[in-house]
């Protein structure tokens, strides 16, 4: 072991690796992208589709990133080139470096507006208002192109300072008290929604697959989900394996974070779409499913007040334990391969992203010039990154793990140096070599062909 590793930030415990992978996991994607994904691609059939996409390319993808981090000892960057010196398989993690600020960029547009809405719920605002005036109050507010920056500026000045507290003492700390905290709210949450009159129908919508709305899109979208929902594909989870103890389960705390991800998600269709199909908003209706039939929500509720508020404030936290993740890939890239400072690695990860993010936020703006293709740039962003730059990504860590890092290497990771069994091993490696490049790949030439 190198001086440089021995004296590497990690995490303390096994509770707090999955706090914080499942932190980094559940966010924004589970909450606001998950249902809109499963509103705009037929409901149940996506979310089957999407239960095949995290078990068996979820999982084994997971598994390939925390084998890669904790044999490396490295950032994302650092890890392909110990693993693979001189050759260029470090372009990954050149990737997962660009996959992250961009997510970060646009991800902190929507992180932002949790800040507003905490201040809503404050002060009260949503008190007796019907879903047109919410609606429209939604849609101000996100025409207000400086309080969207600056917002977004808050949350990423946020994330910045978690990040430059460090692994042990700011990421595993902080992810340990909220998470929890995450999962009681939204249980409550769903309580309440499932017995509003709408309830019957939100759950069918939910529940009841309708086959033939499985289309290429589906699978895309859900591909798309998956790889974002799970952070995989660009590092973080590299990055967050680097920091884990060698005597550490990795399969267990893989298992652990998709099953915590897809509850929360579940969760969170089940507290949106029974609310939805009351007060008679359209499934499809993106963004305005969480930011205002959530407050209509909160309106027909005892003690609608503190639920509205505590919701937005823990929509902030998930939304911060996720930035977070995306932050520390670009920080660990930058102090331990151009030995910046943790600190002024911080800072430039921070500024380029408020650089990016500020064409991201004010292309959400009606009317703006800030379109790529016809999509605002914050809606590209977006689709770039989840359904092509994480895809690709994937596909090129389970080849590397596959075809280059080799078997023996990975059953010594997983079953830590031959001390802990792991009966599963054979088929995962099969799935990691075989089923997921493949998979993977056909998904996303469809999509591009398309
Ligand atoms: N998984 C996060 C979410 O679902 O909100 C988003 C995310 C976090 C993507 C961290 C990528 C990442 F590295």
């Amino acid at each position: 072991m190198t001086e440089e590793t021995k004296n590497r930030d990690g995490f303390g415990s096994k509770l707090g690796v999955i706090a914080a992978a499942a932190g980094s996991a559940i966010g924004l994607g589970n909450i606001c992208r998950f249902p809109c994904e499963l509103g705009e691609n037929g409901g149940a059939a996506f979310l089957l589709v999407y239960l095949i996409v995290v078990i068996f390319l979820g999982i084994p993808v997971m598994l390939t990133e925390l084998v890669i981090g904790r044999r490396s000892q490295s950032n994302t960057v650092g890890a392909f080139k110990k693993l693979a010196p001189h050759s260029k398989w470090p372009i990954i993690g050149y990737l997962g470096v660009l996959s992250s600020l961009l997510i970060f960029a646009s991800y902190s547009v929507v992180a932002g507006w949790t800040l507003e809405y905490i201040f809503k719920a404050a002060t009260n605002s949503f008190k007796g208002e019907n879903l047109a005036v919410i609606e429209q109050s939604f849609k101000t507010f996100h025409n207000t192109g400086w309080l969207n920056v600056l917002l977004q500026a808050i949350f990423i000045f946020l994330t910045g300072l978690v990040v430059f507290k460090g692994v042990q003492n700011g990421i595993e700390k902080y992810s340990k008290i909220l998470m929890p905290m995450l999962l009681v709210i939204l249980v409550v949450l769903a309580i309440r929604s499932i017995t509003l009159p709408g309830a019957k129908e939100g759950l069918s919508f939910l529940f009841h697959p309708d086959f033939s709305k499985i289309t290429g899109d589906t699978l895309i979208g859900a591909m798309g989900q998956g790889f974002f929902s799970l952070s995989l594909g660009m590092g973080a989870l590299i990055t967050y394996g680097s920091y884990v103890k060698k005597d550490d389960n990795l399969t267990s705390t893989a298992f652990s974070v998709m099953i915590s991800d897809t509850l929360v998600a579940v969760l969170a269709g089940l507290v949106i779409f029974p609310a939805a199909f009351t007060f008679g908003v359209k499934p499809e209706a993106g963004m305005d499913l969480v930011f205002s039939t959530l407050p209509m929500l909160f309106n027909q509720m005892a003690g609608g007040y503190w639920f509205c508020l505590i919701f937005f404030i823990l929509l902030a936290i998930a939304g911060l334990t996720s930035t977070i993740a995306m932050l520390e890939v670009v920080v660990a890239y930058l102090s331990e391969e151009l030995h910046l400072s943790r600190k002024k690695a911080t800072v430039i990860a921070s500024a380029a992203t408020l650089f990016i993010g500020l064409f991201a936020s004010l292309s959400l703006m009606d009317h703006t010039p800030l379109k790529i293709d016809g999509f605002a740039f914050n809606d590209f962003l977006d689709f770039l990154t989840a359904n092509i730059l994480l895809p690709v990504g994937g596909l090129l860590i389970v080849i590397f793990l596959g075809w280059r890092l080799g078997k023996t290497e990975f059953f010594d990771e997983v079953t830590n140096g031959g001390q802990r069994k792991s009966p599963l091993k054979h088929i995962v490696f099969f799935i990691i070599r075989y089923l997921a490049p493949l998979a993977v790949a056909v998904i996303l030439i469809a999509g591009l062909i398309k």
